[in-house]
């Protein structure tokens, strides 16, 4: 990834992670699947940079650390036989794979950041075509609530950015079951599919 904040963004996501609050979760996840915990890193670096440049709050930005680094946390309770699989996934395995949303929901300490966490992670991959788990905007309305702290962070908006990060470097990285895609593919792919704000798929397509 190539941006002018990579800099500032690399020294705030290792403080967050040398806060040590996300420690257990992190080892989990490299220890289960390593391909999933590189993916985690370089998300959590792309979502804390894009949050950056739009200028997030300062709880924003922790919100998009520690989300960008769990979201797919749940995947320590998907079996690897499955997320190593290179060959085409059936569909029954196709969900199980897309129930670590729920299941990083599970796993992530109710109290971490204010329990903002949770919402956020649900709903990475909510902002596409066939999004899951749920879908419509109806249901992530749902994440709001009175406390004077939460209203301080739009977690709409911060979702959304996790997903576009989290698409985006799925598409450019090669995993055990796709080579990373050219530029041209990768941009259309987002144009096509992401159905959050435009705005940040130019400014991901930016990075390259
Ligand atoms: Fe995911
Ligand atoms: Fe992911």
């Amino acid at each position: 990834m190539v941006s002018l904040l990579y800099q500032k963004s690399k020294e705030f996501l290792d403080s967050l992670i040398n806060e040590g609050k996300i420690t257990p979760q992190l080892e989990a996840l490299k220890n289960h699947h390593l391909e999933s915990y590189e993916h985690s890193m370089r998300v959590g670096l792309l979502s804390v940079d894009l949050g950056l440049e739009n200028h997030v709050n300062d709880f924003e930005l922790r919100l998009l650390g520690y989300s960008g680094l769990l979201h797919d946390v749940g995947k320590v309770k998907i079996p690897l036989e499955i997320l190593s699989k290179t060959e085409k996934l059936t569909s029954e395995e196709l969900e199980v794979i897309k129930s670590h949303s729920r299941l990083g929901f599970l796993e992530i300490d109710d109290e971490l950041e204010y329990g903002l966490i949770k919402p956020i992670i649900v709903a990475h991959h909510e902002y596409k075509k066939e999004g899951y788990p749920r879908k419509g905007r109806d249901r992530r309305k749902k994440a709001r609530n009175k406390d004077r702290r939460k209203r301080k962070a739009d977690i709409n908006k911060l979702a959304e950015i996790i997903a576009v990060a989290d698409m985006y470097d799925a598409l450019t990285s090669s995993r055990s079951y796709k080579i990373a895609l050219p530029k041209e593919e990768v941009e259309k792919i987002l144009k096509t599919q992401y159905t959050g704000s435009t705005k940040y798929v130019e400014q991901v397509l930016d990075r390259n």
